[in-house]
């Protein structure tokens, strides 16, 4: 045989390896450059084809063509094995399972003590009011002597009150501004008044802070709705007839109501808002004490030194006022037996109430 024949042999045994060697299509395409491009080893050895003896042309000629089309098959299946264990690699890294099931989101939900206060929002707004909202850092000025509650008046007992300290001044005293948290929303009646001209129709929900040992249905910290009207002919008839509704709008169609003579500074006269016991409803249970009744809220004709204090003239407007904890209507809501729960931040309970998404 030839030299040439070896020679092509050779290369394409010497092609077949590199090709096989190579990992990317990069390297690939370099060696068809490098093999059959212009001055490629194989170009090389075909172009020596013409200088072979005339006998062993034919022979030389089908082994030439042979390596050639060999070694430029197997360039393209290299290229092919190569794009495709790209695309693989490429698929894999990119992989989405429509199929899959999605991720679960984690959706909150109120709390169910504000799910109570949007209810009653959403109860007053029926009724006409409008929310007013106060601050919960208030002065002892606006929680309790716009509200008719000198200093040293016995009825401060009611309220056990939390005083904001005086900057830097040790052993810790009340602020010298009269600066407390806000025992009630009862201030927000006075900024109401302030703000606002008559006919006022609002709803002051907020949180508010007593000085309290805590227990299972007492804490230092509340939530509180206070409604106020305030228009020229307002009569006790008309808050008795509002609070029966806003009870039957909240607890139902079947719910009695009862007033009772009750005591605020702040309301002339003064009633105890009582609904049919939420557990028993009227026999008398545990729950209500044997009494068949539970109180709900405290409330009264608006008195006329508040009004005056809001800057209404009591010769031409009269009020009605009520105000209720919300703390209570969300454990009766739930059957929960503990208040202490509603602040304990803790999610394996909050988690049960996800009605108020
Ligand atoms: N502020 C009173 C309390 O916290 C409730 C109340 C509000 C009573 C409005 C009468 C009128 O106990």
């Amino acid at each position: 045989m030839s030299d040439l024949a070896d020679h092509l042999q050779q290369l394409q045994t010497e092609a077949l390896a590199e090709l096989a060697a190579a990992t990317d299509v990069a390297t690939v395409e370099g060696l068809r450059a490098s093999l059959l491009g212009r001055s490629g080893r194989l170009t090389a050895l075909l172009r020596g084809l013409g200088e072979v003896d005339p006998a062993e042309r034919p022979a030389s000629g089908m082994l030439a063509n042979a390596v050639r089309e060999g070694v430029e098959a197997a360039i393209g299946e290299r290229l092919n094995a190569l794009a495709g264990a790209d695309s693989d690699a490429r698929l894999a890294a990119d992989m989405l399972d429509m199929s899959a099931p999605g991720r679960p989101l984690r959706v909150g939900h109120l709390h169910p003590t504000m799910t109570v206060e949007r209810d009653l929002r959403e109860i007053f707004h029926a009724f006409g009011f409008e929310v007013f909202e106060g601050p919960e850092i208030e002065t002892d000025a606006m929680n309790f002597e716009a509200l008719n509650i000198p200093p040293d008046h016995p009825s401060r007992d009611l309220w056990d009150t939390l005083y904001v300290a005086e900057e830097g001044v040790a052993p810790p005293q009340p602020a010298a501004d009269g600066t407390i948290l806000r025992t009630h929303t009862s201030p927000v009646q006075i900024r109401a008044m302030r703000a606002l001209t008559p006919p006022i129709r609002v709803i002051t929900p907020g949180r508010c802070f007593r000085y309290e040992a805590v227990d299972a249905s007492h804490g230092f910290e509340f939530f509180q709705v206070e409604g106020l009207v305030v228009d020229r002919d307002t009569s006790l008839a008309d808050l008795k007839g509002m609070l029966e509704e806003f009870a039957r709008a909240l607890y139902g169609e079947a719910t009695t109501t009862r007033f009772r003579p009750g005591y605020y500074p702040f309301t002339e006269p003064s009633v105890a808002f009582d609904v049919s016991c939420l557990v028993c409803g009227g026999p008398g249970c545990a729950a209500c004490g044997r009494s068949g009744w539970m109180t709900i809220l405290g409330a009264g004709m608006v008195h006329p030194t508040v009004l005056r204090a809001g800057g209404i003239d009591p010769d031409e407007f009269q009020g009605y006022a009520f105000g209720m904890g919300l703390d209570r209507i969300t454990l009766l809501r739930h059957g929960i037996p503990d208040l202490r729960l509603l602040m304990s931040a803790d999610l394996r309970f909050l988690e049960q109430f996800t009605a108020g998404r």
